[in-house]
């Protein structure tokens, strides 16, 4: 049985809210005497990139910089996503793919890793489709363990979902043909259900671009997957190590701490995934906007200082880019809780070529939309807790596989209420149903926010509206791959 990894892993990060959903800073300073706004200005060096990127552009205008040695340290070039994978089929409305799970070697800041990969690449290959078209998808496990591949946060057919409640799993040595319909545009993505917490953390995971061919063209469409090394320990290796929030190694498309390089007066519509097993990002840029959150476009574009990327979840960003540098970088990993603090983590520079001004946005078509009111009733409530000492993490007191499906009728408007009774946070993800975000401890979004990821803070409470429309058995569970297989996971049976 694999361990709760209660002795291998740390705590759980802090307190951390949607941006909206966060007391403002300037807020937050008001309150506080003088002196300890003046401290806590000094402890968010960040605050100083409200004036704009020319401070931050300078150090970084070469992809050298000195290690502690002082030696020129050369930084890897980001050339764009991760490689498609080739469409087998001429049918535009079909996109046909071999996924192949092996084994691969990773090179990661310099450290050797034996893991996984899905067509020898890492992430695996980027899946890219408008909506409407069918993902067929012929999976050979070449693995010596039995896989799945799961679509996280793909409406599919029950039967192709990837979890072992409801099919086989593929053995080592064989094949599954996967066929998915994607009618949602949105930026989803791909990996193992089974032995989960192993199978992502050594490599296997890809996204999964579906484009609505009403919504512009971006200059550029950019996919970023994030994943933290060294945050496990319980890798068939022993390389990943012991995780500290010190020796903690993001890597963005499989590199770190790279250097991207399109033309300045371009815009580029970034989607960044969260492939990490346990670490949050909080991503932040000079003149963040996010368009969409993890199924599509939100009811309008959210400027913030930060956006909160927990594990599984995805969100979208516009850049409209001048000549300017500047980085995308994210706040340390807490482990003893609140709200992130410390110098930011750098996961890349962004170094425009070329000195053409920055191009107006697009006219991404936002229906203005306001989140739904919430009418106050609970259909269903989940109470995340557990995990003290050697206990299973639990999700209304049961522990998965020992779980009671709640079942629900199919298209009936179901009002969702998550609380979290435990010190550390949750990622709460539900499969085959999207779900509209009513509110995070009593604050709505501010616009309509559609997601199958949302972050449940510290005895928290997240209330949810959906209408099921896709009938079948639904895992419900913690994105935190070690809690899922700790057992917070149960089952939504949409009758
Ligand atoms: Cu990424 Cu059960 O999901
Ligand atoms: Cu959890």
């Amino acid at each position: 049985m694999r361990a709760l990894g209660r002795a291998t892993k740390p705590p759980l990060p802090g307190a951390l809210r949607p941006a909206w959903a966060r007391l403002p800073r300037s807020g937050l300073a008001a309150r506080l005497p003088l002196a300890a706004g003046l401290a806590l200005a000094a402890c968010h060096p960040l605050d100083d990139r409200k004036d704009g990127p020319a401070d931050d552009s300078a150090p970084h205008s070469a992809d050298t910089a000195p290690d502690d040695t002082g030696a020129p340290v050369e930084r890897p070039e980001l050339t764009g996503s991760p490689a498609s994978a080739t469409d087998l089929d001429a049918d535009p409305a079909r996109l046909r793919v071999a996924l192949i799970a092996g084994t691969a070697r990773h090179e990661v800041g310099g450290v050797s890793y034996e893991g996984y990969a899905y067509n020898g690449q890492l992430p695996g290959p980027t899946l890219e489709l408008d909506a409407g078209a069918t993902l067929d998808v012929d999976f050979q496990n070449t693995l010596d363990a039995a896989s799945t591949v799961h679509w996280h946060g793909v409406e599919a057919p029950n039967a192709m979902d990837g979890v072992t409640w409801v099919s086989d799993p593929v053995d080592a040595g064989a094949s599954f043909n996967y066929v998915v319909p994607l009618p949602l545009a949105g930026t989803y993505w791909y990996h193992p259900h089974l032995d989960t917490d192993h199978q992502v953390d050594l490599g296997l995971y890809g996204a999964i671009v579906v484009r609505d061919p009403d919504e512009p063209t971006a200059d550029v469409d950019l996919v970023l997957v994030f994943d933290a090394w060294s945050e496990t320990a319980d890798a068939a290796t022993d390389e990943h190590g012991l995780y500290t929030p010190g020796d903690l190694v993001w890597t963005v498309n499989g590199l770190v701490d790279p250097v991207y390089r399109p033309p300045a007066g371009s815009v580029v519509r970034v989607r960044a995934l969260n492939a990490s097993n346990t670490a949050y990002l909080d991503l932040g840029w000079p003149g963040l906007v996010q368009i969409a959150g993890d199924q599509g476009l939100l009811g309008a574009p959210l400027e913030a200082e930060r956006v909160l990327l927990a594990p599984g979840d995805r969100a979208e960003f516009e850049w409209r880019l001048g000549p300017e540098a500047f980085d995308v970088d994210t706040l340390p990993w807490v482990p003893a809780g609140g709200a992130s603090w410390g110098d930011p983590i750098r996961l890349l520079s962004v170094e425009p070529e070329g000195d053409t001004p920055a191009p107006e946005g697009l006219a991404w078509p936002f229906d203005g939309a306001a989140p739904a009111a919430d009418p106050g009733r609970t259909d269903l409530v989940y109470v995340f807790a557990g995990g003290v000492e050697d206990e299973p993490w639990l999700i209304n007191g049961e522990s998965w596989p020992d779980v009671t499906p709640d079942v629900v009728a199919l298209g009936e408007e179901l009002i969702v209420e998550v609380r979290n009774l435990s010190p550390t946070e949750h990622p709460f993800h539900m499969h085959g149903n999207r779900f509209e975000v009513l509110s995070v401890d009593g604050v709505p979004p501010p616009s309509r926010d559609l997601e199958d990821t949302v972050n449940v803070p510290i005895r928290g409470v997240v209330r949810l509206r959906l209408s099921p429309a896709n009938p079948g058995d639904w895992m419900v569970h913690c994105h935190l791959l070690g809690h899922e297989q700790g057992g917070m996971m149960t089952v939504l049976s949409v009758q």
